[in-house]
């Protein structure tokens, strides 16, 4: 099938490299010109595993191609898909100024009828409104064609984002007619050898589907960190609680890890855009204002426990940091706990020792004075991060954090104290070892 991607960000550029691969002809429309000669070099702007290899080989067998161009990109296309950023507005609601940009350009860039789908995260009604748009457009132009629109929201997670696209648990398509179900169906084929993982609903239900499920995935983590938080009063170890709960099936295992909060560029955004578009329902979203509020408390626990540590007197110490990507995996550092810990160690005169496998490139805007100062540094070896340390702190679970040489990093730090956003480590090792340990949610 010929395909136009619009937005070559996570989403737009993963979904335009595995169509490319199931054998589609792809054109992947960017605007941004630095990104796009990048991209068309063969080099992925983001860390992001087995896309690299993917966008190469597609490059070069002709599958996949970018171009500037809204008019070069949806020439032929049977389908487009608009993949474009929706980040917070200033009110808390998802801004489609891009989604409703691209529309406009579809609009003026369309000779042939083509199906439009929504795959950016869109308050309901937006494909309605992206449909309306562009045909008002093609009836300016006197163009004797409408495009019909749909909604196929992205569940790929960053870090395993190819993984996910490629072996989906289940593909969401919101279609208001028969003709673009089919279409979409077929195209989705190769992916799904069990059909029952194709679900099918209507466009606003798609477009609901995708805010519920974030939402859920969120309100399960901070339901999971409120619960550690009377666990550490209670004397009672939340990894034990985990345990205990995610055997039930009804429950199950995934998204119950308490830790430092949740981050990245999905969660914090979507759950804020649901609560602004049942504020403007005149719904209140009591459950979701709660998820929020819990989160952006447990992003400044971390913090919190290494200032009791130290009686409030953090001048002059210096704090080594584990992980600065909101997860492991990515090097993407949106809304990512770390920044909350690092801005507050900063403001209270602490000095920073931070390593993390691919995340440090970002650090650079937002610290320069810092990393010019030297009160904060970024080191390649998590060791090197320890010399000196009064304090450890473990924010992102990078697997090569996981069974460190602790005598070793008992040898370089000053004091032995390590504190555990992600509960990854057992204490009573850690206290063989001459460690004082703080996790989350863990009996002191
Ligand atoms: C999330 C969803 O998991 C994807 O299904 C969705 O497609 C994506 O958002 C999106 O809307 O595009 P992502 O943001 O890549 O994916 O990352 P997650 O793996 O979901 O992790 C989100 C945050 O939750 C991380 O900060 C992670 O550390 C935290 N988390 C996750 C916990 O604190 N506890 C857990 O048990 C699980």
């Amino acid at each position: 099938m010929q395909l136009c991607v619009i937005g070559a960000g996570y989403v737009g550029l993963v979904t335009a490299c595995c169509f490319a691969e199931m054998g589609n002809r792809v054109v992947c429309v960017e605007r941004d010109p630095v990104r796009l000669a990048r991209l068309a070099r063969g080099d992925v702007p983001i860390y992001e595993p087995g896309l690299e290899a993917l966008l190469r080989a597609h490059l070069a067998s002709g599958q996949l191609s970018f171009s500037a161009s809204m008019g070069e990109g949806v020439r032929n296309a049977a389908i487009a898909f608009i993949a474009v950023g929706t980040p917070t507005g200033e009110d808390g609601s998802a801004d489609l100024s891009h989604v409703l940009a691209v529309a406009d350009e579809l609009g003026e860039a369309l000779q042939q009828p083509c199906l439009v789908v929504d795959k950016s995260t869109v308050p309901v009604g937006t494909a309605e409104r992206v449909g309306q748009r562009i045909n008002r457009r093609l009836a300016s132009r006197s163009m004797s064609f409408r495009v019909r629109i749909a909604s196929n929201p992205e569940f790929l997670k960053e870090g395993s984002a190819v993984e996910d696209f490629m072996r989906p648990d289940r593909v969401i398509l919101g279609c208001d007619d028969g003709q673009s179900t089919e279409q979409l169906r077929r195209l989705y084929a190769p992916f799904l050898r069990n059909h029952e993982r194709v679900l099918c609903m209507g466009v606003r239900a798609a477009e609901f589907t995708k805010y519920a499920a974030n939402a859920f995935l969120a309100t399960r983590i901070s339901f999971m960190n409120e619960m550690a938080g009377l666990c550490a009063r209670l004397d009672v170890d939340i990894e034990d609680v985990r345990r205990g709960i995610g055997s039930d099936k009804r429950i199950g295992t995934h998204f119950i890890y308490a830790g430092c909060g949740y981050g990245g560029s999905c969660f914090p955004k979507d759950v804020r855009a649901l609560i602004r578009s049942a504020e403007l329902e005149g719904f209140e979203p009591g459950i979701l204002r709660a998820v929020e509020a819990r989160n952006a408390l447990q992003k400044t626990l971390l913090f919190q426990s290494v200032r009791e540590h130290f009686n409030g007197l953090l001048q002059g110490r210096i704090v080594a940091v584990w992980g600065l990507a909101f997860k492991p995996g990515t090097d993407d550092l949106r809304e990512a706990p770390s920044l909350v810990l690092l801005d507050a160690l900063l403001a209270a005169g602490a000095k920073v020792q931070a390593c993390d496998p691919v995340a440090c490139n970002g650090m650079q805007g937002r610290y320069a004075e810092a990393l010019e100062s030297g009160q904060l540094q970024l080191t390649e070896s998590p060791y090197s991060a320890t010399e000196s340390a009064d304090a450890l702190v473990l924010v992102t679970e990078w697997k090569q954090f996981r069974q460190p040489d602790f005598a070793r990093i008992r040898g370089l730090m000053r004091m032995p104290v390590i504190f555990d956003g992600r509960n990854i480590y057992d204490a009573t090792e850690l206290a063989g070892l001459g460690f004082l340990y703080r996790g989350i949610g863990r009996p002191l």
